[in-house]
């Protein structure tokens, strides 16, 4: 079922700063910031020629990552994303494997324009997963 990594999200407290040491002092390609206020982030894409690092800094009071930084101040890896085919037959693969989906259940839109996925940390070896149908 699983397909692709499709990014490692990081969480920082300076997108400006993190930007540009992966720009700098990496030589990464990296995007213009983008606000995503639905999510609750500013994003800027880091490509590498097998996967992509997404650096999100903390947009608006409501910001999901808002917690996450307040425990881990200097940033830290958020979530990991993999792509799967079918986003709702993946859903229910992990649930009969005892994986909690996060929110609702149902698939939301993510950054990319396509359905996502959240597991629960705790069923993943610490690690909030994403899934998402590419
Ligand atoms: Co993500």
């Amino acid at each position: 079922m699983i397909g692709r990594l499709n990014h490692v999200a990081i969480a920082v407290p300076d997108l400006a700063a993190a930007t540009a040491t992966y720009r700098d002092a990496l030589g990464a390609e990296v995007s213009a910031p983008q606000a995503e206020p639905d999510h609750g982030v500013t994003v800027v894409f880091v490509v590498l020629p097998n996967t992509k690092i997404e650096l999100l800094e903390p947009l608006g009071k409501e910001s999901p990552i808002a917690k996450f930084l307040e425990k881990n101040p200097n940033g830290g890896i958020h979530h990991v994303c993999y792509e799967v085919d079918d986003i709702i037959a993946a859903r229910e693969q992990m649930k009969a494997a005892g994986a909690r989906v996060l929110g609702d259940g149902e698939p939301k839109m993510g950054a990319h324009g396509k359905p996502v996925l959240f597991l629960h940390p705790k069923d993943f070896c610490g690690t909030l997963t994403e899934l998402e149908q590419a």
